[in-house]
């Protein structure tokens, strides 16, 4: 079984504890955060970021990113990277993922989430519970489509973008790069790089 350590100790790393329990094939040795409970789920608490490169010397093969926040995740993912840890792909074993589908290390698919034919979720993105990301959409690398969203066919979301709970995307939109959608949004338009739009449909937030 591989080795792996969870960064992380608030609800999504919780929510991942799970999924790793559910798919049985890795060996949970404890998570790394600056703060938190002297044990998670189980779990003990490890330490901080300062002690991932003894962590990796003694061998542990795998770390999982688990923090909601997408740059701290694409930070963390690229250390994590250099020290030599394996980044997996986890898929919930509730989730459907086509295949003909790709999802690259550290990506995460939860629990009733879908991706669909020929999508793709980039390195350490978040198909968050229940979302459907369908055919032909790229979730770019660091990205959340958090729960309930769902982007329609060859729609992408930007690096780094959050797609909010129960947002809709039309077909074919490109959502830029750092944009923030808020919760229940509809996305009719493309949304430049970095921009927070919100409502139905999608604008500005003022
Ligand atoms: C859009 C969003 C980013 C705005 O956050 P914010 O800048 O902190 O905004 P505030 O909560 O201060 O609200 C500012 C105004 O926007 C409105 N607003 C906030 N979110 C909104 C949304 N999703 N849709 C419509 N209006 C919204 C508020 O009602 C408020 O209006 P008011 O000034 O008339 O009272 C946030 O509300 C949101 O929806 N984030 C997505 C969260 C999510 O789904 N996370 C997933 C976790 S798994």
């Amino acid at each position: 079984m591989t080795t792996l350590i969870m960064i992380g100790a608030g609800g999504h790393a919780r929510v991942l504890i799970e999924l790793c329990q559910a798919l049985g094939s890795f060996e949970l040795l404890g998570v790394v955060a600056q703060s938190g409970p002297p044990r998670l789920m189980g779990l003990p608490l490890l330490g901080d970021e300062s002690h991932l490169e003894a962590l990796r010397r003694q061998g542990v093969q795998a770390a999982c990113v688990a923090v909601g926040d997408n740059a701290a995740r694409a930070r963390i993912g690229a250390r994590l990277q250099a020290l030599g840890f394996a980044l997996p792909a986890l898929v919930h074993p509730a989730a459907f993922v086509a295949p003909s589908a790709v999802v690259s290390p550290g990506a995460v698919v939860m629990a009733r989430a879908v991706l669909g034919t020929q999508a793709r979720a980039e390195r350490l993105t978040i198909l968050n519970t229940g979302a459907i990301a369908d055919h032909d959409v790229v979730l770019g690398e660091a990205s959340h489509a958090a729960p309930g969203a769902v982007l329609a066919g060859h729609a992408s979301l930007g690096a780094g973008a959050l797609l909010g709970a129960g947002a809709a995307v039309r077909p074919g939109i490109v959502v830029g790069a750092g944009a923030v959608i808020g919760a229940g949004a509809a996305v009719v338009a493309d949304i430049a790089p970095g921009a927070t739009m919100a409502g139905v449909p999608a604008r500005p937030l003022t």
